[in-house]
């Protein structure tokens, strides 16, 4: 699968790093090839592919959004069009002040995403965690998988992001529609209280167990 990256950080450089060695096609959708963060992903893995941002958009049938949610404004609407039909998967979190939600929990950030980026099918995804666990998310001595929640409106689209969790290691747990992205962001909000501002270990998960 072709899948570009808008964000290659914390977040987006392991999550192209490893769907890269799981056999797809990744492009990091740079401002510029010179940038710090371009020359950081490749030194991690140099198979992956450098376009600009719109090219490597249009190129990709999935879309990872992994800037700081704050950025979303200036990232999206110049890409609306080349968006159109992609699945988006929002890995973005809007952080307000004192760890709050960022928009007072009166809309989700996935809601604001959509918006700006109105023909593309979000899905979020890889955002009730911190990025250590999509660094590694291996748990040896577990005999369940970890569980990543994804939520979006867009069956196929989810289907095809759940196909991308299962192969990362993870159990896909489907939410539900892009409503419910809020309770996710706010999942999101208490897995940093506990562990950013707390002394519980980065590599907390949740696995979900079901009968
Ligand atoms: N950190 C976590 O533990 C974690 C976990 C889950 C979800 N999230 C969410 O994931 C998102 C990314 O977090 P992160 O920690 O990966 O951030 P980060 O390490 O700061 O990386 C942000 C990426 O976005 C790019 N970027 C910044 N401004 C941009 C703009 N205006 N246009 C295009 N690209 C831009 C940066 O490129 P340059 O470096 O070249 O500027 C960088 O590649 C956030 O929304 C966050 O809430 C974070």
């Amino acid at each position: 699968m072709k899948i570009a990256f808008l964000g290659f950080g914390n977040v987006g450089a392991p999550l192209a790093d490893h769907l890269q060695r799981a056999g797809h096609e990744v492009t990091l959708a740079a401002r510029s090839a010179d940038a710090e963060s371009v020359q950081r992903a490749l030194a991690r893995n140099a198979a992956l592919r450098v376009a600009e941002p719109a090219a490597a958009v249009a190129a990709a049938e999935v879309v990872f959004l992994a800037t700081p949610y704050a950025a979303n404004a200036a990232v999206l609407p110049p890409l609306a069009d080349a968006l159109a039909g992609k699945v988006l998967v929002d890995c973005t979190n809007p952080v307000g002040p004192g760890l709050t939600h960022g928009l007072q929990s009166r809309s989700s950030g996935s809601a604001e995403v959509q918006a700006l980026a109105p023909r593309a099918r979000v899905v979020k995804a890889f955002t009730i965690y911190g990025f250590e666990n999509l660094d590694d998310n291996r748990f040896p001595a577990a005999d369940v998988k970890p569980m990543m929640l994804y939520c979006g409106d867009d069956a196929a689209a989810k289907q095809q992001v759940a196909g991308l969790i299962g192969q990362l290691g993870w159990q896909p747990l489907d939410a539900g529609g892009l409503v419910q992205a809020l309770h996710l962001e706010h999942m999101t909000l208490l897995w940093i209280r506990m562990v950013r501002m707390g002394q519980r270990s980065p590599h907390l998960v949740w696995a979900a167990l079901q009968r």
